[in-house]
């Protein structure tokens, strides 16, 4: 596996490999690798000739300052990890060559970026299409892919992809989960034993509604409060968002009378939390 830092260099790989006719399939991640990353890896490999993945902790997309310092890194098992599944080209790059002294532009999808995590938390999905957008121009990939365990990221980077005419394939990857249910997340290692059995909550929620969907329940207002219930009913949880929404569009619903997301963020302890499936 090559290791990449600089971005002159990342830009010539991906030229001679598009010049020979190579497929570039691409996976941008934060690093702190999990089987949540892996299985995008994996899909790569299988959507591209060639694997590039990134490893960048981007300072703007973090609202708070504490967040990004308390962000886990481990650098040496990442390495390991990608190269034992064969991943051509591990990108790491600065971040000063990231946001230069001068750097002074973003891009912003307005209206999908504004509800569910976006009311929540100011400028994220600002920092995370600017990144993204600079981190296609430096890969230059065909096909990149992204986890709906995100799923607003997902719904943003399409309409950035769209809206700037980006010349390349977003391919979404469903939600990895440990046996009992909780989608990996690199936070989870930040939970307490007791904190992990308590957060199991927030997958039980999105069952709970499924449930109720099935017995016939249609009223987006009732199956939120069963929600709500669920995950307030357990100590050191706060519900910070349900809701109930067009999966492609993010606009709220009041009846779900056809594949609906529900989308959950939940903090347990001092960890937030973010999961989400489609109902109906
Ligand atoms: P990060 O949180 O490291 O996630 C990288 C990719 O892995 C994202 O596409 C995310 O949706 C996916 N992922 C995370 N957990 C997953 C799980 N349990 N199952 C399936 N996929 C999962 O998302 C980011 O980084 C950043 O915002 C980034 C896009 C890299 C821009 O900085």
């Amino acid at each position: 596996m090559q290791i990449i830092h600089r971005v002159s260099e990342m830009q010539r790989w991906s030229d001679a490999q598009r010049q020979a006719g190579k497929k570039v399939a691409f996976v941008p991640t934060m690093g702190f690798l999990h089987e949540g990353h892996l299985s995008l890896v994996r899909a790569a490999k299988q959507a591209g000739d060639v694997v590039v993945v990134s490893i960048f902790v981007n300072p703007m997309q973090f609202n708070q300052q504490s967040d990004f310092a308390a962000y886990p890194r481990d650098d040496e098992q990442d390495r390991r990890l990608l190269s034992e599944l064969g991943t051509d080209v591990l990108f790491n790059p600065d971040a000063s060559e990231m946001y230069p002294d001068g750097y002074q532009t973003a891009v912003e999808v307005e209206k999908v970026s504004q509800p569910l995590c976006g009311a929540h938390r100011p400028g994220h999905f600002r920092g995370v299409t600017t990144v993204v957008a600079k981190l296609f121009n430096m890969v230059k990939p065909h096909a990149a892919l992204f986890g709906e365990k995100d799923f607003q990221q997902c719904v943003v980077i399409k309409r950035m992809v769209t809206d700037l005419n980006f010349d390349l394939e977003i391919v979404a990857m469903p939600t990895v989960r440990e046996a009992d249910g909780l989608a990996m997340s690199s936070r989870n290692a930040r939970l307490s034993p007791a904190q992990r059995q308590t957060s199991l909550c927030i997958a039980g929620a999105l069952n709970t509604a499924q449930q109720l969907v099935g017995q016939g329940e249609r009223r987006a207002a009732t199956i939120l409060r069963a929600v709500r219930d669920t995950i307030s009913g357990q100590d050191g949880t706060r519900l910070e968002y349900a809701s109930l929404c067009d999966p492609d569009t993010l606009e709220e619903v009041e009846k779900v009378t056809r594949p609906t997301l529900l989308a959950i963020a939940a903090w347990v302890g001092e960890v937030r939390l973010i999961d989400n499936r489609v109902i109906g």
